[in-house]
């Protein structure tokens, strides 16, 4: 009989592709995915702590789960994630939710196979957190969800402790894989016909600082030359380490997207000053304009934290100001939350509730006027679309340019692969939409 498994993922990316690394091991195991959690025999929660909401969004889901492992007692429930690696988290977990059968962290989901076997040999419950910095894993197999896009690790956890964020804390200090493994890694994903890569780390500027090791503008240079039509992204860009060089290759290889992601999260420098984000306004739009000298046509996209502790409403005004000025593509906005163990988290100022949602409303306002009227210039115009996937309920296809703008249009045979030429004929906020044009 055929057995099967389920992943709830949550947060980042990098959680994104650290559930393919999850799948990998389980079908190895012999399990096949399903869509309802209610079929599953091995249902794995791949959990988030960057906000309070994300935290409380998984523990509200594994609590959803105690009636459904009552019915199944056969059916192994695991957590693993982020969250897991807090410390003392693990033990809350298993409290609350006494029915989680395996509990494992960030550092050690390679060896959920092994957790697996225990628990099924009879173990009561498998709590298996490893703190500290976590060895790199070479050999992951990951089981790929997202043709025609692949994700690569280039680096894993972060040396920069931004005073609110907590991931310097669960997922350690920051290591680079050897690069003539990821340039291995690309290599065979282009052969296989995969089209877009995506390099992944908290901050891949700093790829291999410290080692003798190749840079990222190096490696960049040594994925852009392998053979084959393909396109190249990398994400997130820290401010404080984006150079010069790394604008240059970007304009000067056709093959990485001129698209990037560079989180600013505000623009007032006492704001930035108490986020020890190691850059003033003023640097910022520095390097904006180096940038955009080297690449004019460059798609920029931020990160944006309201309600700091201490932010004014001038250090707010000083963030829409900012965000007027670099014209961003489009943005991801939060609302501050208060992560224990962080240095953020014991300063005086919180800011009330009410005040950060009355910002954070003002703020996307703003963003997406900005985002529409740059999607209204594509209107007329026939852009390279690299079709992603079938959106069902419209019954449209969809993909991205390689300024990262979404567009839907219509075909009568699968090209999910493909790069296509395409017509925007409309605008709608964020996304586009268009015919294909044939040539
Ligand atoms: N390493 C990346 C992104 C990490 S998390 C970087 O430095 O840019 C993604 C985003 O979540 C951050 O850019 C930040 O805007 C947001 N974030 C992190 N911690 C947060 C917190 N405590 N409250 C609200 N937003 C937060
Ligand atoms: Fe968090 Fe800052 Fe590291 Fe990004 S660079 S992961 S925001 S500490
Ligand atoms: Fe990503 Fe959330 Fe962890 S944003 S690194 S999954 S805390």
């Amino acid at each position: 009989m055929d057995k099967f498994y389920h992943i709830t993922t949550y947060g980042c990316q990098m959680n994104v592709h650290e559930s393919e690394k999850i799948a990998g091991i389980l079908s190895s195991l012999g399990y096949k995915s399903c869509e309802n959690i209610e079929d599953a025999d091995i249902a794995v929660f791949n959990t988030c702590c960057i906000r309070e909401n994300a935290e409380n969004h998984a523990f509200g889901n594994i609590g959803m789960l105690k009636k459904l492992k009552a019915k199944k007692r056969d059916m192994i429930i695991a957590v693993g994630g982020c969250l897991t690696q807090q410390i003392g988290k693990a033990d809350i977990l298993h409290k609350k939710f006494p029915y989680v059968d395996i509990i494992f962290g960030t550092h050690n989901l390679n060896k959920l196979a092994e957790y697996i076997l225990k628990r099924q040999g009879g173990k009561k419950t498998v709590i298996e957190i490893e703190q500290g910095n976590g060895e790199i894993c070479e050999e992951d197999k990951p089981l790929r969800t997202s043709y025609p896009n692949a994700w690569i690790n280039i680096t894993y956890g972060c040396n920069n402790f931004c005073s609110y964020c907590i991931v310097p804390y669960v997922r350690g200090r920051e290591r680079s894989r050897r690069s003539e493994n990821i340039i291995a890694e690309a290599k065979s994903l282009i052969a296989e016909g995969y089209k877009e890569i995506t390099l992944l780390g908290q901050n891949v500027n700093s790829y291999n600082n410290g080692t003798d090791d190749i840079s990222f503008p190096e490696l960049l240079t040594s994925i852009a030359n392998i053979n084959g039509k393909f396109r190249l992204r990398f994400m997130t860009s820290h401010p404080k380490d984006f150079s010069a060089e790394l604008a240059e290759v970007i304009a000067g290889n056709a093959k990485i997207c001129n698209n990037v992601h560079l989180p600013v999260q505000s623009g007032s420098n006492a704001v930035l000053k108490a986020m020890n984000r190691r850059y003033t306004r003023e640097e910022y739009i520095k390097k904006i304009e180096t940038l955009k000298k080297y690449v004019p046509d460059c798609a920029i996209t931020t990160d944006l934290i309201v309600g700091f502790p201490g932010e004014t409403e001038q250090d707010f005004e000083d963030t829409l100001s900012l965000v007027r000025e670099v014209g961003f593509s489009s943005a991801f906005t939060f609302v501050y939350s208060k992560r224990n163990g962080t240095v953020a988290a014991n300063m005086e100022n919180q800011i009330p509730e009410d005040v950060s949602k009355d910002r954070i409303m003002r703020l996307v306002e703003l963003i997406n006027s900005n985002t529409r009227e740059q999607s209204l210039k594509y209107v007329g115009r026939t852009v390279e679309i690299l079709c992603e996937d079938y959106d069902g309920k419209r019954g449209l296809y969809l993909g991205r340019d390689e300024y990262g703008r979404m567009a839907y249009f219509e075909s009568s045979t699968n090209v999910i692969g493909e790069f296509l030429n395409v017509k925007i004929k409309s605008a709608n906020g964020v996304s586009l939409a268009g015919e294909i044009v044939k040539d």
